[in-house]
């Protein structure tokens, strides 16, 4: 019996505009996790997957799972099994569990499959780096999102603070001083292809506001990595309530995101900001060490189902 876990995460700033090529800094949150456990089954009973959460169980290509929120599972078994050379035709069953809440911005589907690859590649001895983790997670990704920058697996993958821009190496974020979040959950799904594709009609409508807006949040984010390196945690907060406002600008935030938004701000927030593709999920709030239980319980009392505080390190260096 083989175990692999992977984390969650949150987009610490430029989400959406990181579709359009922008740059985005995102950091694991190991508070919530995927996990998956292969086993060998009895011959002939071929691959089962069984996600315990939701209470079912198919066999890889004789159905397809009902839920198309479950076909990204099976594609990565599929695409990992390829890349570690294992005959697809083996007898395993593969548990799935997460305490990574789904739809929420905080990379549910990444985490799984992240968990997924890892464990198979355990399971059949074979060492797998970060960057294919992160490759095998994309191509389930884009079961999942549609049109996916890349930073969700890339992060996971990585387990570190992370510096991204679609479709160019990884860099590692280097952390002058450990940063406190709360990150506080609006309790509304919100599915990132959704609000992706009206991001997309919306840009299509008019291009160039769109692009400026994209344009600034850039800015925001090469600010933030300084911030983020010298541990500027004021500076950090103030530039997360400048990428808040674009992103109601953009037309990603609700009423409820900014509830909670304020709440922390009231409470001491440094900053706050939703996370992930908005609409409802979760925001984050920059806090100081002291103060984030007060910051969190003023998150539940605004109406937050839950709360997560998160540390950001950096684990390795740079
Ligand atoms: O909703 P999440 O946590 O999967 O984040 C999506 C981030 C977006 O920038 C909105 C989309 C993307 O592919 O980067």
């Amino acid at each position: 019996m083989t175990t692999a876990c992977a984390p969650g995460k949150v987009i610490l700033f430029g989400e959406h505009a990181v579709v359009y090529g922008r740059p985005a800094i995102a950091v694991p949150v190991t508070q919530v996790q995927a996990r998956a456990v292969v086993e060998d089954a009895p011959v002939g009973q071929g691959i089962v997957i069984h996600a315990a959460d939701l209470h079912l169980q198919w066999r890889v290509g004789a159905a397809s799972p009902a839920d198309d929120t479950l076909q990204p599972m099976e594609a990565t078994v599929r695409h990992t099994l390829e890349r570690l050379s294992v005959q697809a035709s083996l007898d395993i069953k593969l548990t799935v569990s997460s305490t990574v809440p789904i739809a929420r911005g905080l990379g549910s589907g990444a985490a799984v499959s992240a968990a997924i690859v890892r464990a198979l590649a355990a399971h059949f001895g074979q060492t797998i780096t970060p960057q294919e983790v992160s490759d095998l997670v994309y191509q389930s990704e884009r079961i999942y999102h549609g049109t996916p920058s890349g930073i969700d697996n890339t992060v996971v993958a990585f387990e570190q603070p992370i510096y991204f821009v679609k479709g160019h190496a990884v860099q590692v974020l280097s952390v002058g001083r450990p940063l406190w979040l709360v990150i506080g959950d609006t309790g509304i799904a919100s599915p990132t292809r959704d609000v992706v594709a009206d991001v997309r009609q919306s840009w299509q409508r008019e291009p160039r506001r769109y692009e400026t807006l994209f344009d600034r949040i850039a800015a925001v984010v090469a600010r933030a990595r300084e911030a983020v390196a010298f541990g500027d945690a004021a500076l950090l907060g103030h530039l997360m309530d400048e990428n808040q406002e674009l992103l109601e600008a953009i037309g990603v935030s609700s009423p409820e995101l900014e509830r909670l938004v304020s709440a922390a701000r009231q409470a001491g927030a440094m900053g706050a900001k939703l996370c992930g593709a908005g609409r409802g999920g979760n925001m984050i709030a920059l806090v100081a060490p002291e103060e984030t239980a007060r910051v969190a319980a003023a998150l539940r009392e605004a109406g937050a189902v839950n709360t997560i505080i998160s540390e950001v390190v950096q684990t390795r260096p740079a």
